[in-house]
């Protein structure tokens, strides 16, 4: 259950400019020193990473160089993915790049890495348990063809590295991380700005577990503490099941525009998860679904709540 908050620690956090990764080093930064690491083909977000206190040191996951980590940090939290859409790349760098990784910081006290709830095989309204099957869910989007498959090939890479390296790990696998620093639900609320109709499953309603960024950030100490040789793996999304229908719903209600959907086959289907071992090893999330909606809409786009 929940360990306590990290401090005076190094901890290095690839993927450091993505969504997911960027407020968490900027929280860690707070009270540790924060190494972020990313290619950084995004000037802005690297400003604000260096403003709030990240040593921001570039990595390329696809060629393997990590040379420039310090192979001594106490923790590391890998949220790096690469999609782009290339089999030979994206297999080099998911897999093998997390192989090169772990085995520069086979020393760390623990090792996260961030994996996703795209790894379950699409079973409607299946609630997924972690020894549940794996499948390509998302290779029905032409555009992320080969984000399930890579991400269960970086699973197996980081299963192996534990094992090789004595590294406790913990495989994390995150069904819908939002926040103010956007996510799926805020893709949508630009999809309705624009009057685009947002795909849903013919299945519906299409479920997951949207997990607040102050939730992500809150919980990794617990998760680092889970880690173990062989690797944990543990399902990770908000104690709320909340499908994609329900928020944008919720998102009308804030905001008055209309949402629009187009129920179709052709999009991933639901992920509902179970919970329990989460809430064994980390505990539960705080952060309401519709408290987190309305604290992004107020912070994207302020102008559009009613009240
Ligand atoms: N967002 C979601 O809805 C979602 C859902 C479930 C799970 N996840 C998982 O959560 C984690 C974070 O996702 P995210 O959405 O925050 O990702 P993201 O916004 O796409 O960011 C990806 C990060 O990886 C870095 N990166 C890309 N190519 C790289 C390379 N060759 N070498 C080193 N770094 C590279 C990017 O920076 P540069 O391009 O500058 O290198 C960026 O910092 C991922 O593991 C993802 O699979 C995300």
């Amino acid at each position: 259950m929940s360990a306590e908050p990290l401090s005076g620690k190094t901890i290095v956090i690839t993927g450091a400019t993505g969504q997911v990764a960027e407020p968490v080093a900027v929280a860690l930064a707070k009270e540790n020193q924060v190494i972020g690491a990313a290619r950084f083909r995004n000037d802005v977000a690297r400003s604000r990473l260096e403003a709030a206190g990240v040593r921001c040191v570039p990595i390329d996951l696809a060629s393997g160089d990590v040379s420039g980590l310090p192979v001594d940090a106490d923790y590391v939290v890998s949220f790096a993915v690469v999609k782009s859409n290339d089999w030979n790349i994206d297999l080099d760098a998911n897999s093998g790049g997390l192989a090169f990784l772990m085995e520069h910081h086979q020393n760390a006290k623990a090792f996260i890495h961030c994996s996703s709830t795209a790894v379950y095989k699409p079973m409607g309204h299946h609630v997924f348990a972690e020894e549940d099957q794996l499948g390509d869910s998302h290779g029905v989007w032409p555009f992320l063809r080969t984000y399930s498959i890579c991400k269960i090939a970086a699973e197996a890479t980081a299963r192996w590295a534990a094992r090789r390296f004595e590294l406790p790990t913990t495989i994390a696998r995150l069904s819908v991380p939002y926040g103010d620093r956007g996510g799926w639900p805020a893709i949508h609320l630009e999809m309705m700005l624009n009057g685009a109709a947002i795909p849903v499953h013919i299945d519906a309603p299409s479920v997951y577990h949207p997990l607040h960024e102050e939730d992500i950030f809150g919980m990794i100490p617990s998760l680092l503490a889970a880690a173990r040789v062989p690797a944990t793996v543990v399902n990770w999304g908000g104690d709320e099941g909340v499908s994609i229908e329900a928020w944008c719903g919720y998102l009308s209600e804030l905001t008055g525009i209309e949402a629009r959907f187009e129920p179709t086959a052709s999009t991933i289907d639901s992920v509902q998860i179970d919970l329990s071992r989460m809430h064994a090893l980390v505990g539960t999330t705080t952060v309401p679904w519709r408290d987190g909606l309305r604290r992004m809409v107020a912070t994207r786009h302020p102008e559009l709540l009613k009240d």
